[in-house]
């Protein structure tokens, strides 16, 4: 790379950094990881003294892999194609190293070069070491770490791992087990890309920086919370992962958990990460065991079959490449759920999603109670709706209120309105990507947005009676939903009389800008 360039942009808060991407020449590296930091670059948020060690088994010179991670950000940088200058000074930190990740040499030249930049920069770096491998090295890589020295400094090393967290809860433990072996709990960062996402941080924001709705935010003014994560797309190319872990285990053990956590938790007393990740975790232990027995009452799980989604034909699950064409992976799981604490006793949380459903949606609905005493004649509350408040993560992201109004004229009628927050609307600030934000905490050595041990193994605790319930049984029923539909039919028995799984908020407005009132 040219020599006479302009430093990169940096900040001087961060202290000097080694960003070491085990499987650095992987899908995840091209696609988030480096376009993540090269938009971190481009805010200044990346320290003067800054490395990126890419290290993977196949043979690749520097120059060939950051053309490949040039590609990579032109892709999928939030700034569009990288101007070139920008690209060069960036660029010239990246390194390659070839390595197996199962042989101590590669640790050792890991750590040489740790030290030779460390040398260079006249100063002591962090290093934080990036598992974008295979899950089947998760319990390899933070052996050999730990081995080779490289864990030890509690202060300046630390690791990242992203999910799964384990295939089960007994997984999960053996896994935990093996990082705290060699690195400290401070030191470990499990992410959940969910939490890097600005609206489902807005969720305790909107809590508790607002005395509005935390007063009504119990089981006196509210009487059922939905929560959906609903996608159109389907396996894509992870055909042959996920035929092997379903959405129960791909998106409900950890998103959906995580949605259910913040929703749910007790204010926090300080912005501290063990504080609000304590407040987390108690949820999770507030929620009522779902028995073996009781798993047909509790949970329903779909496969897709072939459909129509915006009017394109898309092809069952069973089609689909690296998918057994007998699968009994569910594409498909919802769940009711209890906590039982003084808040919500008796409150359900009914829980969603799947692949290849109609609207992609993000959502949390909190339906309201009632009014106690309709004290309107019956005809002036036709269509009449208790109030809803509509937490909306994606797409379209912001917050929607649904309450009633005078509809205008000389007789006292009731009609249903909205009343909307949109982020984009809002803010003239672009939100960052999930991985921008996670990236810069782990810099920052901010642990509030990850996922500690005991929160990941109550998570598993919680659905392993249903993973081992839906084993047992194998459906006799897949596919039992077509693609763009809603589901299984039986999804709808979960709810107890009066509840519904609402439609995502973004469908309900574009009705009323159709004038179908729903
Ligand atoms: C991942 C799941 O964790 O989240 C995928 O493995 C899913 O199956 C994805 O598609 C959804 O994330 P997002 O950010 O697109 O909502």
């Amino acid at each position: 790379m040219g020599g006479e360039m302009k430093p990169m942009k940096t900040n001087d808060q961060l202290e000097p950094t080694v960003f070491v991407i085990f499987g650095g020449a992987g899908d995840l590296t091209w696609r988030k990881l480096v376009p993540a930091l090269f938009d971190l670059s481009q805010d200044r948020s990346l320290p003067a003294e800054f490395a990126i060690i890419a290290v993977d088994r196949i043979k690749l010179g520097d120059d060939a892999l950051r053309r490949r991670l040039h590609d990579g950000v032109n892709q999928f940088s939030r700034f569009g194609k990288a101007k070139t200058a920008a690209w060069n000074q960036f660029a010239k930190h990246i390194h390659y190293q070839q390595g197996d990740f199962k042989k101590p040499a590669t640790y050792a030249a890991l750590g040489k070069q740790c030290a030779k930049l460390e040398k260079a920069w006249g100063t002591k770096a962090h290093r934080i070491f990036y598992m974008a491998t295979p899950p089947s090295m998760f319990g390899e890589i933070p052996k050999y770490l730990g081995k080779a020295g490289l864990s030890r400094d509690r202060e300046f090393a630390r690791i990242v791992i992203e999910k799964p967290i384990g295939y089960d809860l007994e997984s999960a433990r053996a896994l935990n087990a093996i990082l705290a072996a060699s690195f400290d709990e401070s030191q470990i960062f499990r992410i959940d890309h969910y939490l890097g996402k600005e609206t489902v941080q807005n969720i305790l924001a909107f809590r508790f920086a607002n005395p509005l709705f935390e007063p009504m935010w119990n089981r006196r003014y509210i009487d059922y919370v939905t929560i959906t994560v609903a996608e159109t797309v389907g396996v894509e190319h992870r055909g042959g992962y996920y035929d092997h872990a379903g959405a129960l285990r791909d998106m409900v053990q950890n998103h959906l958990m995580q949605l259910l956590c913040l929703v749910a938790m007790e204010p926090m007393v300080s912005f501290e990460a063990d504080e609000i990740r304590n407040k987390k975790v108690d949820v999770l232990h507030a929620a009522r065991p779902i028995s073996r027995d009781a798993v047909p009452q509790s949970a329903v799980r779909g496969q897709y079959g072939s459909g129509n989604i915006a009017g394109k034909k898309t092809p069952g699950y069973r089609e689909e490449k690296g998918v057994a064409p007998d699968s009994k992976t569910e594409t498909f799981a919802a769940l009711k759920l209890f906590l039982d604490n003084w808040r919500w006793q008796d409150v359900p949380f009914y829980l969603r999603t799947g692949k290849r459903l109609p609207q992609q949606a993000s959502e949390i609905s909190i339906q309201f109670r009632a009014v106690p005493h309709r004290s309107f004649p019956p005809e002036a509350s036709l269509g009449w709706q208790p109030s809803r408040l509509v937490l909306s993560i994606q797409p379209d992201e912001g917050i929607v209120l649904g309450f009633q109004a005078k509809y205008p004229g000389p007789k006292m009628q009731l009609r249903p309105v909205d009343m909307r927050f949109s982020y984009r609307e809002s803010f003239d600030a672009p939100s960052p990507d999930a991985y921008e934000t996670l990236l810069w905490d782990v810099m920052k050595k901010d642990a509030t947005l990850f996922m500690r041990a005991d929160q990941v193994e109550a998570a598993w605790e919680l659905l392993m009676p249903v993973l081992e319930a839906w084993q047992a049984t194998a459906p006799s029923d897949f596919p039992n939903y077509a693609a763009g539909s809603w589901g299984p039919e039986n999804v709808q028995e979960l709810l107890s009389p009066g509840h519904r799984w609402p439609l995502p908020t973004e469908l309900v407005l574009a009705d009323k800008k159709r004038g179908k009132n729903s």
